[in-house]
C-alpha cells in the first residue's frame, strides 16, 4: 500500500481543497484535525492538536510527505516546532508549507507593529522552523486569500461607518488555486523557497470594499485612517504584494460573483 499524505488543517479553506486534489492525483491522504471525523473518500482522520503537541506522533508515523496547512493567528512556530520534531523522528521525506507574501518583508518592532502585523512575524518564524528541521522541505508564500477578504470586508460593512487603513493594497489570490499548487508542490521534489503566488490583480483596501459593497447592493461611508508603525509602513509601500508573481487567474470580483449566486 502506498502510504498516506498527511494534510495538516486539511479541514481548514485551504486544506479541504488540497484534499481532494491529492485524492484525484492518486494519493491515499491523512488529515490532522482537533476533532475527530469518520474516514470517508479515501481519506483518514487522526484527532490531535499541534499547539498542544498531542497526538502528532499517530497522524506523521507512516506519511512520506506532509503538506502542513494547520493555522491559526497565534502560535504556527511553535506548531511547526511540535511537528518537525514528529515529522524528523518519523522520517519524513518531504514537509509542504504554506506562508504568506511578505513574511521577510513587513518588519514588527514595535507593540503597534505586533498588533496588526504579528501574524507576519509568527509565519516567518515557523518558516525557520522547517528550513532549520533537517526534513527536506518546500515552502510557497501565498498572498491573502479571497475568502479572507470576504471575511473582513462582511465583518467591517456590519458598521455603519468603515474606518479603512490608508494606502493599504492588497492582491488576493484564489484558495483552490493556491492548493492546485501545493498539490503539485506536494507530489514534486522537494524545493526550498519557491517563487510566490499572488492574485492576478493589486486593489486598494477600500476598492475591494467597495467591490464588495456594490456586489451585494450595500452602501457604506469609507474614511481613511492612516495606521502607526514600520510594519504598516512597509504594507504602504507594497511589502505584502507580488506583482511580477501574479500568477492567480481568479479576480476579486469574479470570486465575489461567485459567493453571490451561492449564498443567494
Ligand atoms: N487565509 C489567508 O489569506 C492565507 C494567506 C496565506 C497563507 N495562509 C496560510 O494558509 C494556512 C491555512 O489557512 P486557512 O485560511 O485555510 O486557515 P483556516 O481556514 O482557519 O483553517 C485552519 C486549519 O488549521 C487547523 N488547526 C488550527 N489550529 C490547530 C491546532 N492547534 N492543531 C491542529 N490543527 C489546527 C484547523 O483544523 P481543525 O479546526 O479541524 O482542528 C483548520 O483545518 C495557514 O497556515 C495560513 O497562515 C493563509
Amino acid at each position: 500500500m502506498t502510504s498516506p499524505i498527511l494534510v495538516t488543517g486539511g479541514t481548514g479553506t485551504l486544506g479541504r481543497q488540497v484534499v481532494p486534489r491529492l485524492r484525484a492525483a492518486g494519493s491515499a491522504v491523512r488529515v490532522l484535525s482537533r476533532n475527530a471525523h469518520e474516514a470517508a473518500d479515501g481519506v483518514e482522520y487522526v484527532a490531535g492538536d499541534l499547539l498542544k503537541n498531542e497526538g502528532i506522533q499517530a497522524a506523521v508515523d507512516g506519511a512520506e510527505t506532509v503538506v502542513h496547512c494547520a493555522g491559526g493567528r497565534k502560535g504556527d512556530d511553535e506548531a511547526a516546532r511540535n511537528l518537525v520534531a514528529a515529522a524528523s523522528r518519523a522520517g519524513v521525506r518531504h514537509l509542504v508549507y504554506i506562508s504568506v507574501v511578505g513574511a521577510d518583508r513587513v518588519p514588527v518592532v514595535s507593540s503597534a507593529d505586533r498588533v496588526m502585523f504579528g501574524y507576519f512575524r509568527m509565519k516567518l518564524a515557523a518558516e525557520r522552523v522547517i528550513a532549520d528541521s533537517g526534513v527536506p522541505w518546500t515552502t510557497l508564500r501565498a498572498a491573502q486569500f479571497h475568502d479572507l477578504s470576504l471575511t473582513v470586508a462582511e465583518q467591517m460593512a456590519k458598521l455603519p461607518v468603515i474606518p479603512v487603513p490608508a494606502g493599504v493594497r492588497f492582491q488576493p489570490v484564489d484558495s483552490g488555486e493556491v492548493a492546485a499548487r501545493l498539490v503539485e508542490l506536494a507530489l514534486g521534489a522537494p524545493a526550498g523557497l519557491v517563487p510566490d503566488m499572488a492574485g492576478p490583480q493589486v486593489h486598494t483596501m477600500a476598492d475591494l470594499l467597495r467591490e464588495y459593497l456594490r456586489s451585494r447592493g450595500k452602501r457604506r461611508l469609507l474614511v481613511p485612517v492612516l495606521l502607526p508603525g514600520k510594519a504598516a509602513r512597509a504594507v504602504r509601500a507594497g511589502a505584502n504584494l507580488a506583482p511580477d508573481r501574479a500568477v492567480g487567474h481568479r479576480t476579486w470580483e469574479d470570486f465575489l460573483a461567485g459567493r453571490v449566486l451561492t449564498d443567494a
